[in-house]
């Protein structure tokens, strides 16, 4: 009996012993794993160009680790037909961005979309997508285009963008008179100012077509001249999957994106340009913000580091 009893003892020692040595290997496992995804959060957001070098290179435990959790929830969401999560260094989460105000565009990487020749009968579509990223962006309209449809500016106006002005039909300025110059900027702001409330000051001349003419008379109008360096050639290559990975492959901070909202094949690219360069960590800004607000008359812009170095 009393043996009986001291065997069941040590067994229930013994038993206590593995278990307090499982429980512990347990714990080391869970700080070992602990420390190491600390560490893994502390290291920089790896960029998209140091991501490929990273292929190529012999991957610490923890990069590897990390791209085959990457890659196994890619293939879990593949096969249940969802959206595949975006690489690595595309989970930055997207900035919370002021609709109105200011934005420091020398610190935060700042991009300006701009829609020239609408507004036009897709144009809420583009509104709608901003709107779902809390972004703004600039519109270049045209007079005769607003003349048709009121309702698409005041849509714009009324959502927070920037409205500047595109000429009233679209001529090339610099093969007008400066007297027909000014009355094609003139007119088409007089109605911005009568649909809108506010007279743009901001004027994009149609192809971007410039001279030191056609400057000197917007600077006499007070009007700073907007153009670009994103261009993904929208109204030739009328295809969604091009305007997108062009708008994206070519912006960088400080960039201004010419794109027409009156294509639907642009319109249909919005909505993924919002969301690929939302996780590349651009804050989408109207182009006076891109500045800070320090556009001059008269003087032409293309990209914010170009035109003041940073
Ligand atoms: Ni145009």
């Amino acid at each position: 009996m009393v043996e009986a009893q001291t065997a069941r003892r040590r067994i229930a020692a013994v038993a206590g012993i593995v278990a307090l040595g499982i429980c512990l290997s347990a714990t080391v496992v869970v700080v070992a794993r602990t420390a190491g995804s600390d560490e893994a959060a502390a290291k920089p957001v790896a960029s998209a160009s140091n991501l490929a070098a990273e292929d190529s290179d012999v991957l610490s435990e923890e990069q590897a680790r990390a791209r085959d959790r990457a890659k196994l929830a890619a293939e879990r969401a593949r096969i249940l037909g969802l959206q595949p999560p975006a690489p690595a260094d595309e989970v930055a989460p997207a900035p919370a961005i002021p609709v109105t105000g200011d934005v420091d565009c020398s610190v935060l990487k700042c991009v300006a979309l701009t829609f020239d020749d609408g507004p036009g009968a897709q144009t809420s579509q583009v509104l709608a997508a901003l709107a779902e990223y809390n972004a703004v962006a600039t519109w270049f309209p045209l007079g005769e285009m607003i003349a048709d449809n009121p309702d698409a500016l005041r849509a714009i106006a009324a959502a927070g963008h920037e409205i500047g002005n595109h000429s009233w039909s679209h001529p090339q300025l610099t093969a007008l008179r400066e007297r027909d110059v000014n009355r094609q900027i003139t007119r088409t702001a007089d109605l911005i100012a009568e649909v809108t409330g506010v007279r743009p000051t901001l004027v994009r001349p149609p192809y971007g077509s410039v001279s030191r003419r056609v400057n000197g008379e917007l600077a006499r109008l007070q009007a700073p001249i907007i153009l670009w360096d994103v261009d993904p050639l929208d109204w030739r290559y009328q295809n969604t999957d091009r305007v997108h990975r062009s708008v994206v492959r070519q912006t960088k901070p400080g960039s201004i994106v010419l794109m027409h909202d009156i294509h639907r094949t642009t319109v249909a690219a919005v909505p993924r340009i919002l969301r690929s360069l939302a996780h590349r960590g651009y804050t989408f800004v109207t182009v006076s913000q891109l500045y800070g607000n320090s556009l001059q008359p008269g003087r032409a812009y293309t990209d914010r580091r170009a035109d003041l170095g940073r």
